[in-house]
């Protein structure tokens, strides 16, 4: 198969069968206006990211007080911290088929009613059974969310900035986690697990409320022969703009692509290239170790020499937390511009040498008297030079990861697949992603238990080099695309 990078695209050009989208389409369409559909849609995304980041980070604040609340057994923490996990991988393997059949509008309606459910289910949960259940509906919204949002923003987004649209959804992600470091640190000390894990229905309603209003993305409905009603939608997000060139080829792409997909077209040989580009995605977003610091950053802050509880919370909260945030503002100010390849390679350099720091930190500087007692030695003086190198390491990793690795992973996940596999193609890559952050998350202290800190560490910049390497070699650029012409690329390069 023909290697097709940035430098090798193909020699015809795929706009010869490009939608008149920019310039053609008239002033308004400028790709830049944010009209008030467009700011919807933009919520949605925001409120299903948001929601989706702050279940995944709630959790490591609140098990201090479920733990005394219901005595758990460490096999029962593991349960209540790793089955949104779970949880999350069966929403999006279902909600690939729910975006097909219902719509994407509708599947994110569904995000919202499970985040608003699941969270009152843990608030009130009288033992562990029912609070075990509350997390597996929770985890439900967050993968439901995780693959209709971006698709519902791939789709509708202006071409010239869907990589922000779909980058928005990766900040809202990180202002979640953020969110829920805050709300933990600031509960913490009355032990109010209910009002953490509670706190989350306010906005899972608001998801459900803003999606009722929200457009409906015309694409999906000219998959339905809708096109009258694609045709409204549209012009919602885009008035004033001569919308028939663009329904026009949508339907032209449709038509090409045939009937909705099968399961097995989603695996056929035809689309295998995407799809192993999504999947592979996916895979490496995660075995690069972001989820091991985003999960554990307090026990590595621990054993890095930060001494107090609440120490490793602050640096917790503020390096790891707040500095993804603001990283991925860069992101988004960039991925339109510079391109998806250029972020990821970049940003996968600056990981990987941040973990090499972070190991070599671990192995050198760290006392090597190894085990606890070694730890509270290290910790009882202050943070460490190891702690302090550590620290800087990691905002550095975050940083990279926050605009590279974060965004434009779900921003190229949702649109190199064509219409007709799309839903199916994204929910499988979610769920991968979800598969591969539960074996991290799972792994990580038994790694740390078996190879000691720096080889973990090591590992995961190893596999910053591999994913270097595949995505130099495999991953085209697909910024400036509309979705219908990224799909010509896989004709090219079969
Ligand atoms: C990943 C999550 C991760 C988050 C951190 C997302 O892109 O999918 O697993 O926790 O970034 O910001």
């Amino acid at each position: 198969m023909k290697v097709l990078t940035e430098r090798a695209k193909p020699a015809t050009n795929p706009a010869a069968n490009a939608i008149p989208e920019t310039p053609q389409a008239g002033p308004a369409l400028s790709g830049r206006t944010l009209t008030p559909w467009l700011m919807v849609v933009l919520v949605v995304v925001l409120f299903s990211g948001g929601l989706f980041g702050y279940d995944q980070g709630v959790i490591s604040g609140a098990l201090h007080g479920i733990k005394a609340t219901f005595s758990l057994s460490s096999l029962l923490v593991e349960v209540v911290t790793s089955w949104v996990t779970l949880g999350a991988l069966l929403g999006a393997l279902a909600a690939g088929e729910l975006a097909d059949q219902i719509g994407r509008k509708r599947t994110v309606l569904i995000a919202g009613a499970l985040f608003t459910l699941g969270a009152i289910v843990q608030a009130l949960t009288p033992d562990t059974v029912v609070l075990v259940a509350g997390r597996l509906i929770i985890g439900a919204g967050v993968g439901v969310a995780a693959v209709a949002a971006p698709l519902y923003a791939a789709e509708l987004a202006p071409t010239a900035v869907r990589g922000r649209f779909v980058s928005a959804y990766q900040l809202a992600i990180t202002m979640g986690i953020f969110l829920a470091y805050l709300v933990d640190g600031w509960l913490s000390k009355s032990d109010s697990w209910r009002i953490m894990l509670g706190a989350a229905a306010v906005p899972g309603l608001l998801l459900f409320a803003v999606a009722l209003v929200a457009p409906e993305s015309p694409r999906w409905l000219m998959t339905r022969l809708r096109r009258a009603d694609a045709a409204a939608e549209l012009r919602k997000v885009r008035p004033g703009v001569d919308i028939e060139p663009r329904l026009d080829a949508i339907e032209t792409a449709l038509r090409k692509e045939g009937e909705r997909a099968s399961w097995g077209e989603v695996f056929a040989r035809e689309w295998r290239r995407p799809l192993m580009i999504g999947v592979w995605l996916a895979i490496f977003q995660q075995i690069t170790g972001i989820n091991a610091i985003i999960y554990y950053a307090d026990q590595i802050f621990a054993s890095a020499g930060f001494v107090t509880q609440s120490a490793q919370t602050t640096v917790t909260t503020w390096a790891i937390g707040g500095v993804n945030v603001l990283a991925t503002l860069i992101a988004i100010a960039f991925i339109d511009n510079l391109g998806r390849r250029k972020l990821l390679l970049t940003g996968l350099i600056g990981m990987g040498i941040s973990l090499v720091v972070v190991g070599v930190a671990f192995r050198y500087i760290v006392p090597q008297a190894a085990g606890a007692a070694a730890a509270t030695a290290a910790a009882s003086a202050g943070p460490t030079s190891a702690g302090i190198v550590t620290l800087l390491a990691l905002v550095c990793f975050i940083i990279c990861f926050a605009f590279s690795m974060g965004p434009v992973v779900w921003t190229v996940i949702n649109e190199v697949f064509p219409g007709h596999i799309r839903g199916r193609a994204v929910a499988v890559a979610t769920a991968v992603n979800w598969g591969s952050a539960f074996l991290v998350s799972q792994s990580f202290l038994s790694l740390i238990g078996a190879m000691g800190n720096s080889l973990t560490f090591w590992l995961f910049a190893l596999f910053c080099g591999v994913a270097w390497v595949w995505i130099y070699f495999r991953v085209p650029e697909t910024k400036g695309q509309s979705l219908e012409q990224i799909q010509q690329l896989w004709k090219v390069a079969r």
